[in-house]
């Protein structure tokens, strides 16, 4: 379904939810379409599971054709699998990191990304949109090595991947969370897990906090929204231990563990 987290009279910002069927193996996702004065651009537009029903829903708002860009925060699967069919179905032009630019035309067939490639550099940048632009922020590491958020000035709304997120099913997904507490037991695990440390959280924040937001919007489970929920998230990432923080020689041993392929489990 789609959400609509802004509009006026020049501007929009949707939000796509759980347009793939829920059967427990492929992890909730959210793909955005932004248009401002009749362009438009896809944000994380998912793999390939999700295609058919975005370029579907995403029709009754705005003509595919006539879209602008796929941008996407970083490479993975469930960013930009379905990046060969947009290039197929579209003329957008694909903005992604540099450190990735070479590595996306293995997820189409030769010859679909020719020319049609906007490199981003480590710092960031902003990019035109209609008669907006969306400012490209870096947030490397957070969890990809070449990663990037996007905020848009008009909605004030700051798109953060893989960050901010919660694993949820369903509609929990849909509504907008305004009371970070009993939300931070769906992020804490994910994020210590993804994100690579606390020091590159702490310089995120330091850069997110000059800028003026109203909602955080990650790409799997629900916005955050309201002065108060974004501060205390802020606040959570910045004193939060993660990734290799955690990591200690312990986790580098040889393993003893086997794996069973028929029950697919570990034997210990
Ligand atoms: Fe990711
Ligand atoms: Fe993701």
């Amino acid at each position: 379904m789609s959400i609509e987290l802004y509009r006026d009279d020049n501007h929009v910002c949707l939000m796509f939810t759980n347009l793939i069927e829920e059967d427990g193996q492929a992890i909730q996702a959210n793909q955005f379409l932004i248009v401002d004065n009749g362009t438009g651009a896809i944000i994380d537009p998912g793999g390939n599971i999700a295609f058919n029903e975005l370029f579907m829903g995403m029709s009754r708002y705005f003509p595919p054709n006539k879209l602008s860009y796929l941008i996407a925060s970083h490479a993975d699967p469930d960013i930009i699998a379905s990046l060969d069919r947009w290039m197929t179905s579209t003329r957008a032009q694909l903005v992604i990191s540099r450190i990735w630019e070479r590595f996306a035309p293995h997820f189409t067939k030769v010859g679909k990304t020719e020319n049609r490639v906007i490199g981003v550099p480590d710092a960031g940048a902003r990019l035109p949109l209609g008669r907006s632009e969306l400012h490209i922020l870096p947030a490397h590491f957070l969890h990809a090595e070449g990663n990037f958020h996007f905020y848009d000035p008009i909605s004030r709304i700051l798109f953060t991947g893989d960050l901010g997120v919660s694993l949820m099913t369903g509609a929990e997904a849909e509504k907008p969370v305004t009371d970070l507490g009993p939300h931070i037991a769906l992020m804490k695990g994910f994020h210590q897990r993804y994100m690579v440390s606390n020091k590159i959280l702490r310089m995120w924040v330091q850069m997110a906090r000059q800028l003026r937001i109203d909602m955080i919007v990650p790409q799997h489970g629900a916005p955050i929204m309201g002065a108060k929920a974004i501060a205390d998230l802020l606040s959570w990432l910045e004193e939060l231990p993660c990734g290799i923080d955690l990591f200690e020689q312990s986790n580098y041993q040889l393993p003893t563990a086997s794996i069973d392929p028929v029950s697919r489990q570990i034997r210990l």
